[in-house]
């Protein structure tokens, strides 16, 4: 089954990797729209043999024969627009923040809860940071139960977009930051994206959330703290987790490295750079917490743009077809 495939912020970094996984996947196109703001109209991009013409972002160019949107344009955007694409036939996929929360909308890392995915509408796209660390916690919640979660994040810059990279090569050129508040080169920014007045920052109550609602959990306890670090691409999380029963160790090593997603990786530790590019994610330096009764740490990275973004939503669009096919 061949479909109309749309790519909304198609010549930013995480819609230029939706195209290259599309294409490595040999993902069944018909035809393909490609649309990003005003400034990139008339923009030519290819795509496997042919090249495409980049369409400005109105109402009005939004074509009514697409199947799947995949939207990766930041949170107004979506806001404004992933609607009209519902209004016009098409299922969309929204990797911006902007529905993650609603009630009525499906939050999907298909190793985890693809059988919430609905045949129409919007479904949402986790946080790149979230996407890391679920199929990991996934397997140990169902399999142990999980008492508490702390997670501390070690997020690349191009989290950022193309901004952030471009702060960090400035940066090593003596150049101030744009994107960043802070210069990030040689340094830590300990916030990502806005205070709120818990004290917390709004990419840390994203990770607590959206774990609550992918896992199922409403009321699982679990703390972030969300920290900038100067690498161009992959995320990593250091995971402290207290399961609810005991377990023995050789035995959930053994296990989760069977757990879908998940490249347990104990011997070669799991860096961004090793990680860069992967599709899965890879989880090291597993060992047991002994300041708690069944403690657990564990080190998770994943590619942000790939996992933790692009790959991510591929999947999803992978399991609609399947589901279709069906
Ligand atoms: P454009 O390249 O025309 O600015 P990144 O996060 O890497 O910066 O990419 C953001 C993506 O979102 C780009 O493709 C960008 O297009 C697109 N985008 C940003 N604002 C809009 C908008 N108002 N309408 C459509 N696309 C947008």
């Amino acid at each position: 089954m061949s479909v109309n495939v749309a790519v909304v912020g198609a010549t930013g970094l995480v819609g230029q990797t939706m195209l290259k996984v599309l294409n490595e996947r040999n993902f069944p196109i018909n035809k393909l729209y490609l649309y990003a703001s005003k400034r990139s109209k008339g923009k030519k991009i290819k795509y496997q043999d042919k090249e495409y013409t980049v369409i400005e972002l109105t109402k009005e160019n939004i074509a009514n024969d697409i199947d799947i949107a995949l939207f990766s344009a930041g949170a107004s955007t979506s806001n404004e627009f992933a609607q009209e694409f519902v209004n016009k036939g098409a299922i969309v996929i929204d990797n911006s923040s902007c529905f993650r929360m609603d009630d009525d909308k499906a939050l999907v890392v298909p190793e985890v809860n693809s059988e919430t995915i609905p045949d129409k509408g919007i479904i949402a796209n986790p946080n790149c940071s979230t996407i890391t660390v679920m199929p990991a916690l996934k397997y140990l919640s169902d399999k142990y139960g999980l008492e508490r979660v702390v997670y501390s994040t070690y997020q690349s810059v191009s989290g950022a977009g193309m901004g952030g990279l471009n702060d960090l090569d400035n940066n090593l050129k003596g150049e101030k930051s744009q994107k960043f508040d802070d210069q990030i080169a040689f340094n830590l920014i300990p916030y990502i994206d806005k205070f709120q007045d818990s004290g917390y920052t709004k990419e840390e109550e994203k990770m607590i959330n959206e774990s609550r609602k992918i896992l199922g959990l409403k009321d699982l306890r679990v703390t972030a703290t969300c920290v900038r670090v100067p690498v161009r691409y992959s995320h990593g999380v250091s995971v402290n987790v207290e399961l609810k029963k005991d377990f023995d160790l050789k035995d959930l090593i053994e296990g989760l490295s069977k757990a879908k997603g998940v490249v347990v990786s104990n011997e070669i530790h799991p860096t961004p750079l090793k990680v860069e590019g992967k599709d899965e994610t890879y989880v090291g330096r597993i060992r047991r917490d002994n300041s708690v009764k069944y403690g657990l740490n564990l080190w998770i990275v994943a590619d942000n743009i790939r996992k933790g973004a692009a790959t991510n939503a591929v999947e999803i669009a992978q399991e609609i077809l399947k589901k279709r096919e069906e």
